[in-house]
């Protein structure tokens, strides 16, 4: 069941001068995207707003490519992945923002609702006098300040359980140590949400690098007992103490050039060469944002897409719609653009993994 409880504030009914609002998805697609669009256009639409669909994120705006958006196109979206606007996490601003400007302002826009993270947010920023802004935190990492939860983490984080416990089986059925792969960059928000309900044997963050000898000490000793199998669940970011995580390649033109990946095959190898014992490895990638979303994110995406509905009615540009305590609320969108939110020592889910006697 969704943990979500309704809006803070309702705008139904309420009366403000017809606006014509850019819709826009920028940067890596979530699961829950295409709620957001479906919401904030059905909000809208209702108080006689006229709805433009940007697409594929700053580039829509940049070779004005946009579509006018009415409620029988939006169809049933919401129940997919991925966004029907398309997205793009390579086309920045930097540098380029007086051309922004200018195609926003040829396109007739009075304010835009962004679906976007810290780098989407940090490039618009710099056009804030001249561009009205309304912001929704989007990643799957879950690693965005200023929000408790971003949405396409519970999907994320079902993909990761639901593989972990499927694997688990073919685990023990092979007396084989399965390590699964997760994405998450530099935060380990996806491996510790999916590993800890799926109990995996143990959970490797980027925020805790592993000590080798402790690995191999707590692999033998479930050895020894009689493991049949086991499941670790590792963050792509992870690495062992003094070693530097695993870069699979980079994208020259995104804002983040480095793509993580291969530390679930390197562990695999090692734990075969320092015990022995036969092991395989699984990158989810791409799957952790391809599923439909959960009803926990399509409860969080349905409620940000009208708070953020709110806000453009009440004109309440550099502002977001965030969830915080329990509540979908307004918060300024400077309170994305910080570091990452990385899991800390002490958070109450590393305690409990231990706890329940997970290596972590
Ligand atoms: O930030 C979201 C994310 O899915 C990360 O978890 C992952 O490392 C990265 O994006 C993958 O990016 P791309 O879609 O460019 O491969």
């Amino acid at each position: 069941m969704p943990f979500f409880l309704p809006l803070e504030k309702s705008f139904y009914g309420s009366k403000c001068v017809k606006m014509k609002i850019g819709l826009l998805t920028g940067g890596g697609d979530a699961p829950g995207l295409n709620g957001i669009l479906v919401s904030v256009t059905r909000a809208l639409t209702a108080q006689g707003h006229e709805l433009i669909g940007i697409s594929d994120g700053f580039e829509g705006i940049f070779e004005k490519r946009y579509r006018k958006l009415n409620l029988s196109e939006l169809g049933t979206h919401y129940q997919n992945a991925g966004t029907f606007l398309g997205t793009s996490n390579k086309c920045g601003t930097t540098g380029r923002e007086q051309e922004f400007i200018a195609r926003y302002q040829e396109i007739g826009l009075d304010g835009l609702v962004v679906a976007g993270g810290d780098g989407t947010f940090s490039g618009l920023k710099k056009m804030e006098k001249d561009i009205h802004i309304i912001g929704v935190p989007k990643t799957i990492d879950n690693d965005l300040e200023g929000t408790d939860i971003t949405f396409g983490y519970d999907t994320a984080c079902t993909v990761v359980c639901e593989a972990a416990d499927s694997l688990r089986a073919t685990a023990e059925a092979h007396k084989r140590v399965l390590v699964v792969e997760t994405m998450g960059r530099t935060a380990g928000w996806i491996a510790l949400g999916g590993g800890l309900t799926a109990y995996a044997d143990g959970i490797l963050l980027p925020e805790r690098p592993f000590c080798r000898t402790e690995l191999f000490e707590f692999l033998n000793r479930k050895k020894k007992s009689g493991s049949r199998g086991l499941v670790l669940v590792v963050s792509e970011g992870a690495r062992a103490e003094g070693e530097d995580p695993q870069v699979a390649h980079y994208v020259p033109d995104s804002p983040q050039k480095e793509r993580y990946g291969g530390i679930s095959e390197h562990l695999a190898r090692w734990i075969e060469k320092e015990l022995g014992w036969e092991s395989r490895h699984v990158i989810l990638g791409h799957l952790q944002r391809a599923r439909p979303p959960t009803v926990t994110d399509r409860f969080l995406t349905l409620a940000m897409g009208a708070e953020a509905a709110r806000l453009v009615c009440e004109k309440k540009w550099g502002y977001a719609a965030v969830y915080r305590q329990g509540r979908v609320t307004e918060a300024p969108i400077t309170d994305f653009m910080k570091p990452a939110r990385l899991v800390t020592p002490d958070h109450r889910w590393v305690k409990l993994a231990q706890t329940l006697g997970i290596f972590i």
